[in-house]
């Protein structure tokens, strides 16, 4: 699979979204990827269902990749107006059942993403293969961008790219935390198909946005 790109929102000049968002489409992001926190499931909140679901109505070529970290996933579904071309990661840490939020997700035409934290084996993907169409590997300990790669994370890339080669299925692996200009190759080298771009690359401020998203989607390519 080409590599694909999901520049993080969160990290993006929150003054000036509808610029930044449209000069990311321009430049050929498949994906704007939007964090939904609660401050509980993690001790932070960026992102609202207000924004999330106006993020809607710029979006020319990307799709929303939105990646919930709260407690009860299906709660914010209506009001983020989940539908057809949507991504949606759940934490598997955080659904009282799992299975009926991938299954709510579908129901709305959406697809349906399982996310691990990286303290969360990725053996747990072997109950939720016939369901899930992707799975977001955190790299960094959800919350806050910034942060250093999370210990043993290329490791992790690669079993999961093991497990969903095993399946036979068609299963994107997403990686999230970090992806860094060094780091990226490798990331894509150990199985990552859709990497979310954050203050270690495209907004580190060292190049314009639709540049920086040209340099991150060639190194990926
Ligand atoms: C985590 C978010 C961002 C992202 C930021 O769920 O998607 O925090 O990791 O990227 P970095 O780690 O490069 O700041
Ligand atoms: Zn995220």
């Amino acid at each position: 699979m080409k590599g694909m790109l999901s520049p993080s929102l969160m990290c993006a000049d929150l003054l000036n979204l509808e610029s930044e968002i449209k000069a990311l489409d321009k430049a050929g992001a498949e994906y704007i990827h939007l964090d939904f926190m609660d401050g509980s499931f993690v001790p932070n909140i960026t992102l609202d269902t207000t924004i999330i679901r106006l993020v809607k109505t710029v979006l020319k070529n990307m799709k929303r990749d939105i990646h919930i970290m709260a407690y009860n996933p299906e709660k914010y579904f209506d009001a983020m107006e989940i539908s057809a071309g949507d991504i949606v990661s759940v934490h598997i840490e955080s659904c009282e059942n799992v299975l009926d939020v991938l299954s709510e997700i579908k129901n709305r035409g959406a697809s349906p993403f399982i996310a691990l934290s990286p303290d969360t084996d990725s053996g747990v993907l072997n109950d939720y293969l016939d369901i899930i169409e992707g799975v977001l590997v955190m790299t960094v300990y959800p919350g806050f961008a910034g942060q250093p790669l999370a210990k043993g994370s290329m490791e992790k890339i690669a079993s999961v790219r093991k497990i969903i080669d095993n399946s036979e299925k068609d299963i994107i692996l997403e990686v999230d935390g970090h992806v860094s200009w060094d780091l990226c190759g490798q990331m894509r080298k150990n199985g990552a198909d859709l990497l979310v771009a954050g203050s270690s690359s495209v907004f580190s401020g060292e190049y314009p946005l639709g540049e920086a998203v040209s340099r991150m989607k060639s190194l990926i390519s």
